[in-house]
């Protein structure tokens, strides 16, 4: 049995995971990071593209924002549709700040590549891990991988193993409270190799089901379709794809979106969760590892961010002030804004999408709710500032000394 020790051991090289790692080592606090995938797999899995300005201010203060600047996207507004007809919510004019389109993978390949450099301490494909003693002082990672045994003993635990992960299931029975509500459709998504024919995000309501035109670069758009969710992919061939999305995103001035091959596509499920507390002795969950947004708004990674920030934050408190302050309330901080965001991504799901069961009274009050939106601006502006990132309650510097790019402040 191999024996190790660190201050902080991480399950999980997700956004969270790998964040919370490089903010760690940041302020002197070592850490290691035990990832059940490969590198590739971690590196190419397509995800969310959207970043919040909170999040990419965050990565830039702390020093990885250099490709995220050159080749992000900044989106100053979206546009709603309805009824073939196109309304902009312009961010800047009613926010003052924007958003950045840059895929969730390409955030991902940025941190492992940083953590590598700075010698990080990461470790794919790492076995079968568990967690012990996470109500003692010394709670210890352990790893079975072809009949061996490695522990990791360490100060605290970061589970930042995603929806799917051990984490929240080492929490002992009766000490978390699940929230949930399951919608009852899905998005079928699709990566295509095809020229953007528009310069921001379009949200479409229509009346066969949601439509979504987005991005990842000037050259592949992302696009989705609300679908049934048990939609078997296989019956979706590629033509009758772009057919669905013509029909749905086409607009009364001949607009439509641009075809192209296919590069990938699936089927994504959609869900409100949210477990709390987020700890239980010297064990705290971290992104979709505690809660789950439909993407809707766009707030999964972002929220991510925003958990990690607090609990690198709150250790950075611990080890240099031997303040455990922000310790104990991470739990309650992470949730006030966890709350808002679900909210947030459960009102913008419930304002577009077509609900089967809905009666005729509830589709006229959809349809009133999304027109207001489209024609008051302190509706417009309740979006905007909530899809911008609302500000972070924290505003200690997270960064010591590893600004590369100044100039952005
Ligand atoms: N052991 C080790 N690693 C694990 C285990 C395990 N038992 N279970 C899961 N993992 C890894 C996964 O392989 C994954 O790489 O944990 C990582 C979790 O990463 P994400 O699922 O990306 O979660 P998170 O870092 O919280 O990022 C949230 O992901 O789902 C999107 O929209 C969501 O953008 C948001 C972001
Ligand atoms: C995406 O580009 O994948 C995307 C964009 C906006 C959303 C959800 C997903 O609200």
């Amino acid at each position: 049995m191999a024996r190790s020790e660190t201050q902080v051991g991480i399950v999980g090289a997700g956004p969270a995971g790998l964040m919370l790692s490089h903010l760690l080592h940041l302020n002197g606090i070592s850490s290691i990071i035990l990832e059940a995938r490969s590198r590739a797999y971690c590196e190419e899995r397509v995800r969310a593209g959207v970043l919040e300005h909170t999040s990419v201010e965050m990565l830039r203060q702390a020093g990885v924002a250099g490709r995220l600047d050159r080749e992000g996207l900044r989106h100053e507004g979206i546009e709603l549709g309805l009824r073939g007809q196109r309304h902009r919510i312009p961010f800047v004019e009613l926010t003052g700040k924007f958003v950045t389109v840059y895929g969730q993978q390409e955030v991902v390949k940025d941190l492992i590549a940083r953590r590598l450099a700075d010698g990080g301490d990461l470790r794919f494909e790492c076995g079968t891990v568990s967690l012990r003693g996470i109500e003692s002082a010394k709670p210890t990672i352990r790893i079975e991988k072809d009949g061996n045994i490695d522990e990791i003993r360490c100060d605290y635990i970061a589970g930042c193993d995603g929806f799917h992960g051990i984490s929240r299931s080492s929490f002992p029975d009766g000490a978390l409270t699940v929230y949930e509500r399951n919608y009852p459709f899905a998005w079928l998504g699709i990566l295509a190799e095809a020229p953007t024919s528009r310069e921001e995000l379009l949200y479409m309501h229509h009346e066969r089901g949601f439509s979504l035109y987005s991005m990842r670069s000037p050259r592949i758009t992302r696009l989705y379709l609300q679908c049934r969710p048990d939609e078997n992919i296989n019956e979706w061939s590629d033509d009758r794809i772009w057919s669905e999305l013509h029909t749905r995103l086409g607009c009364a001035d001949g607009w439509h979106p641009t075809e192209g091959p296919v590069l990938q596509k699936g089927v994504t499920g959609m869900r409100s969760f949210v477990v709390e507390p987020l700890q239980h002795g010297r064990l705290f969950l971290a992104g979709d590892a505690a809660h789950i947004v439909p993407p809707t708004g766009a707030k999964g990674m972002n929220l991510a961010f925003a958990d990690v920030y607090y609990l690198a934050e709150a250790l950075r408190a611990l080890y240099a002030e031997n303040d455990p302050e922000k310790l104990r309330r991470y739990s309650e901080t992470c949730l006030r804004r966890i709350w808002k965001a679900q909210r947030f991504s459960w009102w913008m799901t419930s304002l577009l999408h077509r609900f089967e069961e809905d009666s005729p009274f509830d589709r006229r009050r959809q349809l009133a709710e999304l027109e207001y939106v489209m024609s008051s601006r302190a509706a417009a502006t309740s979006l905007a500032e909530n899809y911008v990132g609302l500000p972070l309650e924290v505003s200690a510097p997270i960064e010591r000394g590893a600004v590369d790019h100044p100039a952005n402040y």
